[in-house]
């Protein structure tokens, strides 16, 4: 079970960086097409900030202890900070590869979680990519 913990970890400091950038995306954005990027890192940092309490709470389930210093979450989270506020379509184009790396990191959980049979969890998941694959289809749209 402490490889599952350890990946649902790794996992929910990646999306703990993913809903702060998503936020500062949503809130610091510039561009002729401000209204609808705003309203799209709106979008996407809503659902992630409603998803942090769950993802801990799947976590704690399992007998693990969800991080909660942000050092803890900068050290285990793949997710890089934006050293300043990129232009619209760079925050679309980063916020696109960071949704990438919160699909690796549910994909790798949902592998363990099978081994382990932790069916309700591997149910969570599966939501959790499905909301995923839809934000590529929409930032990778917003790029076309
Ligand atoms: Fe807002």
């Amino acid at each position: 079970m402490e490889t599952l913990i350890e990946a649902m970890k790794r996992y929910f400091a990646t999306h703990f960086q993913y809903y702060t950038k998503a936020h500062g995306f949503h809130v610091n954005v510039v561009g002729s097409d401000f209204t609808q990027r705003h309203k799209l890192f709106g979008k996407i940092y809503e659902d992630a900030q409603g998803a942090i309490d769950d993802i801990a709470e799947h976590i704690r389930a399992i007998e693990g202890i969800a991080p909660f210093a942000l050092k803890r979450i900068q050290d285990l989270g793949r997710i890089k900070d934006s050293s300043e506020a990129p232009n619209d379509m760079k925050m679309v184009r980063e916020l696109l590869a960071d949704t990438q790396i919160v699909i690796d990191h549910l994909e790798e959980c949902h592998d363990i979680a099978t081994e382990f049979r932790k069916f309700g969890l591997i149910n969570f998941i599966e939501g959790r990519l499905d909301i995923h694959a839809k934000y590529m289809w929409m930032l990778r749209s917003t790029l076309e």
